[in-house]
């Protein structure tokens, strides 16, 4: 892995989404990095020939694009070899493809795996995941250790349930054993290597937890100042199911809220089917939500209303959620969420559709104020940390070097390529903190 504290330059079409609706782009731009952050942007004639006291290392390349990192807000690590298993729904998937896949994913199995899922994440030009490990102690922490490796950005957790579990403990000691290892896996990483890596409590969903499980969570994640992660309201079937197990609650939020488990670093993965009270109770407590669209339309699960969670000021990322969502690549993810929506635009025409800016937007700033860290990722500013992606953009036109002239192509035509064409094909370089994390084998190498 490339670690240089000394300045270094990268040339090409700058394009970020700070605002959601907008665009920000500069053509033959470039953007300096020392430190491991953003420390000069402009266009590239200027910042060349620019006098400094340490001399910068250029990169120089015809017809790339460098966006902020992609941000994957809600995944799976020992799910990714399952994936595009099933024909099933939420509740029957889980129980045929999912839980067998977790319940191997420990020991040497888990050890050798990791590594190569936090491999694929910075190949798709991923710099930040939000990920759910397997029940094991030892899942959550060779997954702490590749993603050291790694260098990416990563907030992980283990994967808590005490209801219908599939490990080997006996019911009485689940739920302690999953709270002291819990405990001590976030004492171990969070907060590690400068806040890199992070810890989220993981309660799976109301449907796998006893309340006893998500209020100890949820206290356990306010004593660390980590994060939460869980699901809510994916699936018809399991909404019916937290309803029979919770008669007294309002609806399925209302569970996750009398138990503490609504607060600002708590990340709700998919949230489709909401009422206007979860809407408002979820908004008033600050919570986020990881949109989930390639997962929602493998599994069947249902269209996301995004304009009714972003008029409430929700702030929402996106997530690969694999392996109900088939891949890593966060651009296959955006292209999921403008699919989403054009579905609903058919059956409701007066909506205002989705954009690629928007979809795009979702996947880095969004992200970012997602997870609470708009003030160091998301977008090209100087003073961030520098976590971009280089993508060429010859492996994404039809013709590549011999079709249309890069010259004439909009911002706006760059990222639809992207979203339509988009992965780890085209991804040349991703840099976490101003790490190479990784670096695309040479043109002749790839052939
Ligand atoms: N709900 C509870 N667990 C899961 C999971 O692993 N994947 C998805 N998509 N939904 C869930
Ligand atoms: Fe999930």
């Amino acid at each position: 892995m490339q670690s240089d504290p000394s300045p270094f330059g990268i040339r090409g079409f700058l394009i970020d989404a700070p605002e959601y609706g907008s665009l920000r782009s500069r053509r033959d731009g470039a953007i300096i990095v020392e430190n491991g952050r953003v420390a000069e942007i402009g266009d590239y004639d200027d910042l060349r020939k620019r006098q400094r006291a340490a001399p910068v290392r250029w990169t120089d390349r015809e017809a790339v694009a460098v966006f902020p990192g992609l941000i994957d807000c809600h995944t799976h690590l020992p799910q990714y070899s399952a994936v595009a298993r099933g024909e099933s729904q939420l509740l029957p998937w889980l129980r045929e493809n999912i839980f067998p896949v977790e319940r191997e994913f420990t020991g040497p199995r888990a050890r050798e795996e990791a590594p190569l899922f936090f491999h694929e994440l910075a190949r798709n030009g991923t710099t930040t995941a939000m990920v759910y490990a397997a029940i094991y102690e030892d899942s959550c922490d060779v997954g702490f250790e590749a993603a050291e490796q790694s260098g990416l950005r990563v907030i992980l957790g283990k994967m808590m349930m005490d209801l219908g579990s599939y490990g080997q403990l006996q019911p009485k000691k689940i739920l302690s054993v999953s709270l002291i290892e819990s405990e001590r896996l976030c004492r171990k990483w969070h907060g590690a290597d400068n806040g890199r890596l992070e810890y989220a409590f993981s309660p799976r969903f109301a449907v796998t937890c006893s309340e006893k499980l998500m209020r100890s969570a949820a206290e356990l994640a306010q004593r660390f100042n980590a994060y939460l992660q869980t699901h809510l309201a994916e699936n018809q079937e399991e909404i019916e199911k937290v309803h029979n197990l919770h008669m007294s609650a309002r609806d399925y939020t209302d569970v996750y809220e009398k138990c503490g488990l609504l607060t600002p670093k708590t990340m709700l993965g998919h949230c489709i089917h909401l009422s206007a009270r979860e809407i408002d109770a979820i908004a008033a407590a600050q919570s986020s939500i990881a949109h989930c669209p390639t997962s929602n339309l493998f599994l069947g699960s249902g269209l996301l209303k995004l304009d009714q969670l972003l008029k409430a000021g929700l702030a929402i990322g996106l997530g690969s959620d694999v392996a109900a969502g088939p891949e890593l690549n966060m651009w296959q993810v955006m292209r999921g969420a403008l699919d989403v929506q054009k579905a609903r635009n058919m059956l409701e025409p007066n909506l205002q559709r989705l954009r690629p800016s928007e979809a795009f937007h979702l996947a880095t700033s969004g992200g970012a104020r997602a997870l609470g860290k708009s003030a160091i990722i998301g977008s090209l500013d100087v003073g961030k940390e520098a976590d971009l992606i280089v993508v060429d953009l010859a492996a994404l036109l039809p013709y590549g070097k011999q079709g249309r002239s890069f010259d004439d192509l909009t911002p706006e035509d760059i990222l639809a390529l992207c979203i339509y064409r988009g992965g780890p094909h085209a991804n040349l370089e991703t840099y976490v903190r101003g790490k190479c994390v990784y670096c695309a084998p040479e043109p002749t190498a790839r052939a």
